[in-house]
């Protein structure tokens, strides 16, 4: 969370960083701000705005901010309210130093404790305002004599201080008294140097670098940047200069345009048949045969010895990487288990040998997902679990992504940059992946037979065109029934098996973009304690498609429906479905592709219940679309 960039050369530094910022602003939205560094006047100038970055842009353009060296910064708020005291830039007391920061500084109360205490002053409550007065203690200790010039000394003193922080960060430190250099440093937060015509950046992610550039050097961690407008250097903790050569951004990294809707969100649902289309063309294409019936991009040797799956995944992705277990458990027989990231950090469960680890993460970005997936691959080299240790795979939308670097082996879902918050055709796209493992270890372990697995294959070949036909239905009857959502306060999602998941889903994307409460629950459990919840004023969504527990599902639905909970069901029409008092049809396919199909409704619904609401769809609040803290 949050969105830094910074840039040097010979253009006005402030319309560069504000497009930046703009293309990074889903990495937060709280508060937003720059400062420029004149060289003329060896002045440096600091602008914030509270909210988004519409009303940075207003302050800038009202009163200017002149030089062509400057950081800017959107906020996610995590230390201190969302005000403009907090909003970055943060600077010491002399104003003359400004840090942008992303990421956490754990021991920011003791370091503050320490720097109040030898008279320092803090202007606000964040974590980040310690280390330009930190800065500035170590400039005041540097020796400045000699022929090294102001820059070495900013440098310098912002390796120093680096060793005094801990957690993660990704910061860029501008100086008014090196109107010729900005420095940037890194540890476990994502930062990369841009090589520009006639300039140098630094962002926290590809698409704010991919306006100026497409020459691009991820820094590693602990390591310290000066950049000039000459070139860059890097150097590590130890202050050793360290030579790596740029690399091309590879992936579509455009700025997405709205068309002609009305929200990024409804866009992206529209996509998803799209993204399947891509999917099945890349990865289901005619004329594979039945021993390699998919084409993944994967040799013989990376299934080998796999005798178990654990997931890693947060919010959506986890959810997706939940019906990805049903199909590797149920359809091709190899066990998995899922585990939110968060949790599994903390508390792992006893080492498993010959097991495959995922990581599920759309942006490539989730802090939660990465350390984990690093702190498994250290657990298991540490148990001597060599081959599992390197033996990781990272399903992601991103292919420029922290994942990416970090993990050997990459299953690219290919849906194209999704704006809105809530994930939908990424989603969509977590699945098909997880499709497309369920088929390659099916087809090895031979738990079904080549007839079942080519069953699957033509199903999923048929989903793009029923995708097209089923966004359009449910966009006009979920707008429609979302009129009766109006003074709703409470829903409840009821799903079992591989659409419990979806009932997940469902509810989760209702609370994040319409903030009406809202459970997902597995059908059967309801009696266990949650029907209590249940009246007038409590609708219910039930999540029933034609399966082993379809009837089981159905039976759970009249038992809500006695409550006197009004009834909706994500069901094929005519199967029973009398019992709903509202029904949102979806086609009668296998219970295997069910998912692909009944996740669609849901979210069309809660699109339509927050655009009834007037709410800030594609940017919901308190929320951000990467989640680069833990
Ligand atoms: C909800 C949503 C989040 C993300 C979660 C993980 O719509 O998008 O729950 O799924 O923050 O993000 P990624 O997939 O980037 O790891």
């Amino acid at each position: 969370m949050c969105g830094i960039v910074a840039v040097i050369g010979s253009r006005e530094a402030a319309p560069l960083l504000l497009e930046g910022l703009q293309r990074l602003e889903y990495r937060g939205y709280d508060s937003a701000g720059i400062a420029t560094v004149d060289a003329a006047k060896s002045s440096l100038t600091c602008k914030r705005a509270q909210g988004k970055l519409v009303n940075l842009v207003k302050l800038v353009d009202d009163q200017g901010a002149l030089g062509q060296l400057g950081i800017g910064h959107t906020r996610w708020a995590t230390h201190g309210k969302p005000e403009v005291r907090n909003a970055h830039p943060h600077r010491d007391s002399s104003g003359g130093i400004a840090v942008v920061q992303n990421g956490i500084i754990e021991n920011h109360s003791s370091l503050r404790k320490e720097l109040e205490s030898q008279g320092y002053e803090f202007a606000s409550d964040t974590d980040t305002e310690v280390i330009p007065h930190l800065i500035s203690r170590e400039l005041n200790l540097i020796k400045r004599e000699g022929e090294t010039s102001n820059s070495t000394w900013l440098l310098e003193a912002v390796r120093k201080v680096s060793f005094q922080l801990e957690g993660a960060y990704a910061l860029a430190v501008i100086w008014e008294e090196t109107p010729e250099a900005l420095v940037v440093a890194k540890r476990q937060t994502p930062l990369l140097i841009g090589f520009g015509e006639g300039e140098f950046l630094c962002a926290s992610d590809t698409p704010a670098l991919a306006g100026f550039t497409r020459t691009i050097l991820p820094m590693e961690d602990d390591e310290v940047g000066l950049l000039t407008p000459l070139g860059i250097e890097l150097y590590d903790s130890l202050g050793k200069r360290q030579q790596r050569s740029p690399s091309l951004l590879k992936g579509q990294e455009d700025v997405a345009t709205k068309n002609n809707f009305r929200h990024f969100m409804l866009k992206e649902i529209y996509e998803q048949s799209e993204t399947a289309r891509l999917w099945t063309d890349r990865y289901l294409p005619l004329g594979l045969s039945d021993e390699a019936p998919i084409a993944l991009p994967f040799e013989d040797s990376f299934y080998e010895g796999i005798e178990r799956i654990q997931i890693l995944a947060c919010g959506t992705s986890r959810h997706a990487a939940m019906v990805g277990a049903h199909l590797l458990e149920q359809f091709a027989g190899i066990p998995t288990t899922v585990f939110y990231a968060s949790e599994f950090r903390y508390a792992p469960p006893p080492l498993t040998s010959h097991t495959l680890t995922i990581g599920v993460t759309q942006s490539g970005e989730t802090a939660d997902t990465l350390a984990a997936l690093a702190m498994e691959a250290k657990r298991r080299a540490v148990y001597g679990d060599i081959a599992f240790a390197s033996h990781q795979l990272g399903i992601t939308n991103r292919l420029e992504s922290s994942i990416t670097r970090q993990v050997p082996n990459i299953l690219d879902i290919g849906a194209g940059i999704e704006v809105g918050v809530a994930a939908t055709k990424t989603f969509l796209g977590q699945l098909l992946a997880f499709y497309g493992l369920t088929i390659s270890f099916a087809s090895r372990s031979k738990q079904c037979s080549s007839k079942e697995v080519s069953k699957l294959i033509n199903e999923l070949r048929s989903v793009p065109s029923q995708l097209i036909t089923l966004i359009k239905q449910h966009d006009e009857i979920a707008e429609q029934l979302s009129q009766q959502f109006v003074d709703v306060q409470n829903v409840i999602f009821i799903g079992r098996g591989i659409n419990y998941p979806i009932a997940l889903e469902g509810a989760l994307k209702l609370k994040e973009i319409s903030y009406i409460h809202a459970e997902g629950y597995p059908a059967g459990e309801m009696k266990h304690g949650p029907i209590a919840l249940l009246e007038r004023r409590v609708p219910v969504i039930s999540v029933a498609t034609p399966g082993v527990v379809f009837d089981k599902v159905l039976s759970n639905a009249q038992e809500a429906k006695a409550r006197d909970s009004q009834l909706i069901g994500v069901a094929p029409e005519g199967r029973a479905t009398e019992v709903f008092d509202a029904l949102l049809p979806i086609p009668e396919v296998s219970e295997w592709i069910s998912p692909l199909f009944s996740v669609v409704p849901l979210q069309l619904l809660s699109y339509h219940i927050a655009a009834n609401r007037g709410l800030d769809i594609d940017q919901p609040r308190n929320l951000a679309k990467s989640v680069t803290v833990e």
